[in-house]
């Protein structure tokens, strides 16, 4: 009997598919309400919509996503973890030469991986101390006037870099899709890849049992927590904004 020259590998767990699909969501959700809150005519603004106070509820999400994202980073399976895709210069340099390959992020992908975390999660954090001097205010922007002015003047001018990232996200994700013929976005969505199994005898395969889902789960409840707690510290939007 002819067999498979191809093994299944487990790359993705479930809390970190989950964790992206959610954080594009929110993200995504999080632009569309603060330009419909922007809007005055038209259905957007006519639709009786507390469109602010969403704004800020899409991204205590992203708020909480992100940390839940740096903790798995140290406690998720092995493709999860900081420490299996951020490597050095030498190595970035060896896979660009084709020299290097792995699964799960690649050293160069890792990059992105790192500035995608820390431009959304700063975003999300400038918001807690963000106000439109009008309706709407984070719950912390009464901590310092001055911090609170920086970062909500940074929480504004960030959105072109935000833009720049999502769109090179997207390019290069096309990019392995067209040119290298690897279907990244299946594997977000699956979890799974195929190796050829003489490499598969070399690799590692995730675990994604029950186990691991559950403390995910366990982990995402609690900064969650953390973060709503955050969330009632302060005045938020009024619903005056409709
Ligand atoms: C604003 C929206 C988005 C944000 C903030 C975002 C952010 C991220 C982050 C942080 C990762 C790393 C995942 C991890 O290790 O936890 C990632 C990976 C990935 N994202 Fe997105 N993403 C967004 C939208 C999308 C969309 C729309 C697609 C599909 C077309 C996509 C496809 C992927 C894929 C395939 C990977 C895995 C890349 C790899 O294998 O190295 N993302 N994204
Ligand atoms: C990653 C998540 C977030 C994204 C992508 C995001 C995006 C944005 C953008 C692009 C603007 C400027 C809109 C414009 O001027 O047209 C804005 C404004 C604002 N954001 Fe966020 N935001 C996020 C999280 C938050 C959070 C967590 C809060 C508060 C808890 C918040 C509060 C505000 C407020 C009050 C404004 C209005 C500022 C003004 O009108 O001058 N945002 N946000």
């Amino acid at each position: 009997m002819r067999q498979s020259n191809q093994q299944t590998i487990n790359v993705w767990d479930l809390p970190t598919r989950f964790f992206h699909w959610a954080l594009a969501f929110c993200v995504i959700a999080a632009f569309f309400t603060v330009k419909a809150a922007g809007t005055t005519e038209g259905w957007m603004a006519d639709a009786g919509i507390a469109w602010m106070e969403w704004h800020l509820w899409f991204g205590y999400c992203v708020l909480s996503l992100i940390l839940f994202r740096i903790i798995w980073g140290f406690t998720g399976s092995y493709y999860a973890r900081f420490s299996e895709f951020i490597k050095g210069p030498a190595t970035i340099i060896r896979y660009v030469k084709g020299a290097y390959q792995s699964l799960g992020h690649n050293p160069l992908g890792a990059l992105s991986v790192i500035a995608l975390l820390a431009v959304f999660g700063f975003q999300a954090f400038s918001g807690l101390f963000t106000t439109d001097d009008i309706f709407t205010e984070g719950p912390l922007v009464h901590l310092s006037s001055a911090f609170s002015k920086t970062m909500g003047s940074l929480h504004r001018s960030n959105e072109p870099v935000m833009i720049i990232l999502f769109a090179l996200h997207i390019l290069a994700i096309i990019y392995y899709r067209v040119f290298k013929k690897q279907n990244l976005v299946a594997t977000m969505v699956s979890g799974k890849t195929q190796v050829p199994q003489q490499a598969a005898q070399y690799m590692q395969s995730a675990s994604d049992n029950l186990q691991i889902r559950v403390k995910g789960l366990l982990i995402l409840a609690a900064t969650s927590g953390f973060v709503y707690w955050i969330s009632t510290l302060g005045a938020s939007s009024s619903a005056s904004f409709y």
